[in-house]
């Protein structure tokens, strides 16, 4: 890979096939047609899967983009049957609070078609249990590096890490109990990273129904100019 020092930085040489519009249109949709078949799936079958399909799901998330190359994630990998109970029943007792006083009448209206309640055995029956943490700074030495768009960056690359699961033949639930401080606690993480999502990995139960939902077509989402 050839190199050059650009304003006092090193940069690489960088280069992708230009493709036909043929091919182009073909990959994008066969991409898109892949994407379509993701669905959140809530049931798991206990399967295990390895730890360097897992880690590379991880490597996946690490390449997005982030503000200033910041990379304010980490990506914690429970694994571990007795810290997988122990966020389940954190977690289900967060929930059961939200779900009797702390969610309106509306939210709990427009959750119904998706059967969900406070309960949440794939906390435990997932083989593996991604909990995503962003930063908003860094320590370093005891000096603080400030994060930029923290939010934005770590959406897209849990989006990133959700693609790469399906990818892989797995599936997800993107998971937000509410709140999630019960979470640093558990995984002992620095008080500078905040808990961001739960998403549990594995393989749908035989036999499992998702919510017979639809997504909003081109026309509905594209403006053009
Ligand atoms: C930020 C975010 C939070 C979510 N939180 C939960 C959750 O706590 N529990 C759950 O069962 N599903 C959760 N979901 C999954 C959504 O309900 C699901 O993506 C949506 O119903 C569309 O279904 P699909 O993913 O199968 O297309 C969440 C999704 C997102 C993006």
């Amino acid at each position: 890979m050839e190199k050059r020092v650009i304003d006092g930085y090193a940069h690489a040489s960088y280069k992708r096939p230009v493709r036909s519009n043929e091919e182009l249109g073909q990959r994008s949709e066969d991409f898109y047609l892949e994407m379509d078949q993701r669905r959140t799936v809530r049931e798991f079958d206990t399967k295990d899967v390895p730890l360097k399909v897992m880690e590379n799901i991880i490597l996946t998330a690490g390449t997005a983009p982030s503000g200033a190359h910041k990379q304010p994630w980490k990506f914690c990998l429970i694994s571990d049957p007795l810290l997988k109970k122990k966020i389940r029943i954190a977690a289900e007792e967060e929930e059961k609070i939200s779900y009797t006083s702390r969610m309106s009448a509306t939210w709990k209206e427009d959750l119904k078609a998706l059967g969900t309640n406070w309960e949440k055995p794939f906390l435990e029956l997932a083989p593996h249990l991604i909990v995503v943490f962003k930063q908003s700074y860094s320590l370093e030495n005891g000096e603080k590096h400030q994060h930029y768009y923290v939010n934005e960056s770590v959406g897209i690359a849990c989006g990133f890490l959700i693609a790469a699961i399906h990818n892989a033949g797995l599936v997800a639930v993107t998971h937000t109990p509410s709140p999630m401080n019960f979470l640093s606690e558990l995984l002992k993480r620095p008080f500078y990273e905040k808990p961001y999502l739960i998403i549990p990995v594995g393989y749908a139960k035989e036999d499992t129904y998702v919510p017979d939902i639809h997504r909003k077509t081109l026309d509905e989402i594209l403006v053009r100019y």
